[in-house]
């Protein structure tokens, strides 16, 4: 019979140790999410009042699906398609879905991680002079005046684009343990060294408190509209990388005793501190740029979001700080190291389905899907309809293929299968944090049924309402289109052979009936 090759790559390239896996989880976990989404949705979403919902959202889906992604791909050792497959055949498909929202996601989160490393460098000199919104849409994006789609390359962003793959392949090729664990292990201390100096310079800065005032300010009444809630749960699936197979991927490669919940609790506890950390961070720098103005006149003229709030609000700050480009590369560097460490995580999820089922090297697997990826991302994010496309992609892969992957892994493992027990005894035989009836309670019911709720909210706003005023054809091309490549391309790749039998598999490690309190 043929080897399982899946459990040999997992022997050859486990996690050295139960440090060097908490380091990657929480690489992976502190992205882009924290320093550019977080700050945003929070002030947007009833500020103070916000982390509510947030913390609603991380006790009853966050932490309880980060445990889920944890017993999957440790029990079934494999990537997640693999990891599905062993738990129910016809699941295969649930593994491949996720692999291909990694796709979209990685696409164009290379793309900001470019733009992040060619600010470091105009960050000396700050060479993006006075009129930093006109700096990156016309002058460094050359951006289309119109959406569309063109094949207008910028070099500018089609060159760095290309060396932000480039690194990113190479760190796959080395392995989990030669390469992601490494590169994870030399930026997460470089990356919280680099964040926290830039805090406390920012927590010095004239009118920091206006910022902080207008940040922590509660406004209970956004508690009422759904939309807040909604957006809480968003901001913690893509923060904590939960419902997309990272995780499971991750943990397959982890020691067969590894304590599986206590880690997962560390991992949270320093996503969420990050996030609160750049929101402190991010608003003290705003309250003193608004200079004394009430901040939410302030907020109605500046970007304060997304891109706009990373690359045309904080240039502009950092030029008029006092050494505003030491700032400046300690941002846009902190930027760049928290998002390659979770891009490599991204990546690791494709090459590892790969690895287990078309028995490729991490070599083979990094290089073929890597340059796959790299083509049709610098295709669509190194021209100029980059931002357009951007948008599209991932509010769609948020807000829809995530929420979308996270209801259908708990009805098929808790309600088709019913996996409650033998997912909770795995986890508190092995850990020093026990799971029990609250967490298979949350996992049945209220998760599928307030995710259920929320998928049907935003796909009945995006069909009534369309998407930031887009036109429909690219909606449908690059939003719903981008679903149903996801969901072709499942089916598609379940269809090959397995290069040995998934299914003669004995999981472990062996549970036992664990003590519950
Ligand atoms: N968890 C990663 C982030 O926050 C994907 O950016």
């Amino acid at each position: 019979m043929a080897i399982d090759t899946a459990a040999k790559t997992r022997e050859s390239q486990q996690w050295s140790s139960q440090f060097a896996f908490i380091i990657s989880a929480i690489g992976s976990a502190v992205g882009l999410g924290n320093i550019w989404r977080f700050p945003g949705v929070a002030y947007s979403n009833g500020g103070g009042a916000f982390m509510i919902p947030y913390l609603f959202a991380l006790v009853t889906a966050g932490i309880p699906i980060l445990f889920l992604d944890y017993v999957i791909g440790h029990r079934f050792r494999g990537s997640a398609p693999l990891a599905f497959r062993r738990i129910k055949s016809w699941f295969e498909p649930l593994g491949w879905f996720q692999v291909m929202i990694c796709f979209f996601i990685a696409l164009y989160y290379a793309v900001i991680l470019a733009w992040a490393a060619s600010y470091f460098v105009f960050s000396f000199g700050t060479q993006w002079g006075d009129d930093t919104s006109k700096f990156f849409q016309v002058d460094f994006l050359q951006i289309a005046a119109e959406p569309g789609v063109s094949l207008d390359f910028v070099p500018g962003i089609a060159i760095p684009l290309a060396i932000v793959w480039i690194v990113a392949i190479a760190v796959l090729a080395l392995g989990v343990t030669r390469g992601v664990e490494k590169a994870n292990i030399i930026f997460m201390p470089l990356l919280v060294v680099a964040f926290v100096a830039l805090v406390v310079r920012a927590l010095f800065l004239p009118g920091a408190v206006d910022g902080l005032n207008a940040l922590f300010t509660p406004d209970f009444a956004a508690l009422l509209e759904p939309k807040v809630w909604i957006a809480a749960y968003g901001q913690i699936f893509f923060s904590l990388s939960i419902a997309f197979g990272i995780m499971i991927t991750y943990s397959s490669y982890r020691h067969r005793k590894s304590n599986q919940t206590t880690p997962g609790l560390v991992v949270a506890f320093a996503n969420s501190s990050f996030e609160l950390l750049a929101g402190i961070g991010v608003f003290s720098i705003l309250g003193f740029m608004a200079a004394g103005k009430p901040f939410q006149e302030f907020a109605a003229e500046a970007s304060i979001s997304g891109p706009m709030l990373s690359f045309i609000t904080f240039p502009k700050v950092i030029s008029q700080m006092p050494g505003g480009w030491i700032a400046g590369a300690l941002f846009f560097g902190s930027l760049l190291m928290a998002g390659f460490t979770s891009m490599i995580s991204i990546t690791q999820v494709i090459s590892s389905a790969f690895q287990d089922k078309f028995k490729m090297s991490p070599l083979r697997a990094s290089v073929t899907t890597g340059s796959v990826l790299a083509v049709i991302s610098v295709c669509l994010f190194g021209t100029t309809t980059s931002l357009y496309v951007l948008d599209i992609v991932d509010y769609w892969a948020n807000n829809i293929g995530i929420v979308f992957s996270a209801i259908l892994m708990t009805l098929a493992c808790f309600w088709a299968v019913r996996k409650q027990k033998e997912f909770s005894f795995h986890l508190s035989s092995l850990s020093t944090f026990k799971v029990g009836r609250i967490w298979e309670l949350l996992l049945t019911w209220l998760a599928p049924l307030l995710l259920g709720y929320m998928f049907i909210n935003v796909t009945v706003g995006i069909c009534f309402d369309g998407y930031e005023g887009y036109p429909s054809w690219m909606l449908m091309t690059f939003g719903w289109g981008q679903t149903i490549v996801c969901i072709v391309c499942a089916f598609v790749f379940t269809k090959f052979r397995w290069p040995f039998d998934p299914q003669v598999f004995r999981p472990w490690p062996v549970y036992e009936r664990p003590r519950l309190f």
